[in-house]
């Protein structure tokens, strides 16, 4: 099973910051994950939720702000002082991190209530530019945006997101078309995965932190999962 980098190292780092990312690119994992939301001017940014309340000092929505009223908050100090002044990180920077490097990169677009037309092309245009399409995989829980990326990027491997899964997931992942399925964890020990496994499905589970939830999955054909501690379950892999 497959080891990727939730929202970069984001149990002993602040999620989606660059401290994060070069600390993921420095372990022997095999993938990271991350959230990309649009600014007011356009630009694709790295952050998971739509508002920067949570994650930063300031308040608002990402999509009211641009790119350099964004960058005037502080995104670390919420998780510790160790972490005061890292930015909120433009896409290109952190696909930059990752360029060369062995890892696969998991881009999520986030829609939640606001949708973000144009998102997919601005994405593509950045990964095509840094020559990355073999080592991304674009993911949303939007399936009208996984369907996009189809259309856009045949060859770009893309991901539908499941929170709760559907009986013949299988058949929708076809008719999207995705090439794999990003489910939750209780999704994954369900029969429907479990079919889908079977009938040739690459699976990805998220969150798994706690190596009693990753016992659960190993073996059943789970090619990746997504941790806020990866070194935990490289320890864990290590093992068994
Ligand atoms: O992409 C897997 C996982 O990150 C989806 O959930 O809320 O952590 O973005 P969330
Ligand atoms: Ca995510």
């Amino acid at each position: 099973m497959k080891i990727y980098a939730h929202r970069g190292y984001s149990a002993k780092y602040p999620e989606n910051t660059l401290p994060a990312f070069q600390a993921a690119a420095n372990l022997p994992i095999d993938g990271v994950e991350f959230d990309v939301h649009l600014t007011k001017d356009g630009r694709v940014v790295v952050i998971h939720d739509e508002s920067i309340d949570r994650t930063s000092n300031g308040v608002g929505y990402v999509k009211d702000m641009t790119l350099e009223e964004l960058r005037e908050y502080d995104y670390g100090s919420w998780f510790s002082e160790e972490f005061a002044g890292a930015k909120i990180p433009a896409l290109g920077e952190v696909l930059n991190i990752f360029r060369g490097t062995d890892l696969r990169v998991n881009i999520e677009l986030k829609s939640d209530i606001f949708a973000y037309a144009g998102i997919e092309e601005l994405v593509l245009q950045e990964v095509e530019a840094l020559e990355m399409m073999d080592q991304v995989v674009i993911s949303s829980f939007d399936h009208e945006a996984v369907a996009r990326i189809a259309q856009l990027a045949p060859n770009v491997e893309n991901a539908a997101l499941f929170v709760n899964t559907i009986l013949d997931v299988a058949a929708y992942q076809a008719k999207l078309p995705a090439k794999a399925l990003h489910v939750s964890l209780p999704s994954s020990v369900r029969r429907p995965i479990r079919e889908a496994i079977e009938k040739g499905s690459v699976v990805r589970v998220y969150t798994v932190n706690e190596v009693e939830h990753a016992a659960l999955i190993i073996g059943s054909g789970v090619e990746a999962i997504f941790t806020d501690e990866p070194e935990r379950m490289l320890g864990y892999m290590r093992q068994n």
